[in-house]
């Protein structure tokens, strides 16, 4: 049975006020069933120290220290109270032309500093369209997860760019499908492929989470603008909880 997570992507939004968000959740979810993660940005991992879900950094560098003005290396995230980080979101592959090769390389130095690294692959709308989603998958699952990857140190998050945000989700034939994929291309690769979670991404909300949570092999949700207050991230937790799926 894999420990199902519920991850929480703050992105760029969160000043120290938005702490008492995590406050709230603690008092329905202090003691949840599941792994709960929150990433929130950079600037707060340390004021999370108190609470009880695990923190996690949303990028890192590749490299443990140097002159790379505004990076932050995974050593400094994990000594910050880090025991996560988020890698190739699709918002870094975008925003910062960061390639499969960049993220295996952030995966790494995650590691190497001790952090589960949560691997983000999706496919763009254009892509969906000309119906090449599993070969870019594929592309993305060889290029981007290193070869130490374990079910230890590495979950997937399967998000479809055109769902980031978007209110959009796939059908669930087609999280299924996806997912199917992974999950297989996981097995060969890994021999522990089949304990290896994978968490599904996009406009997861309180009112879609127990369908999607329904499907094979979605062992989780990576939660954007859902997770920032709790009343929106506690539905999706509590759905969580009540899948049987796996
Ligand atoms: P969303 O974002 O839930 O706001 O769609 C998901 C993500 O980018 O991780």
């Amino acid at each position: 049975m894999l420990r199902k997570l519920a991850a929480g992507n703050w992105k760029m939004n969160g000043l120290r006020a938005n702490l008492a968000e995590l406050a709230k959740l603690e008092e329905k979810h202090g003691d949840a069933g599941v792994d709960i993660l929150i990433c929130p940005p950079a600037t707060l991992i340390s004021a999370c120290e108190d609470t009880p879900f695990d923190i996690g950094g949303q990028d890192c560098h590749m490299a443990t220290s140097g002159a790379h003005t505004g990076d932050v290396s995974a050593e400094m995230l994990a000594d910050a109270g880090a025991s996560y980080v988020l890698t190739g979101h699709s918002e870094r592959r975008t925003d910062h032309g960061e390639t499969d090769a960049m993220v295996a390389a952030k995966s790494q130095a995650g590691y190497d500093a001790g952090l589960i690294a949560v691997i983000c692959i999706g496919e763009t709308l254009d892509e969906r369209e000309a119906g090449t989603t599993l070969s870019v998958i594929d592309t993305q699952l060889a290029g981007s997860i290193p070869a130490t990857a374990d079910a230890e140190n590495t979950v997937i998050a399967y998000e479809p760019v055109w769902a980031i945000g978007t209110g959009k989700v796939p059908t669930l034939e087609q999280i299924a499908e996806v997912h199917a994929h992974i999950r297989a291309r996981l097995t060969e690769r890994f021999s522990d492929g089949a304990e290896m979670r994978i968490l599904y991404g996009g406009s997861v909300k309180g009112s879609n989470a127990a369908e999607i949570f329904s499907v094979p092999n979605v062992n989780g949700a990576l939660v954007g603008g859902a997770s920032l207050k709790a009343a929106d991230f506690s539905p999706i937790i509590t759905a969580l909880e009540a899948a049987s799926n796996f």
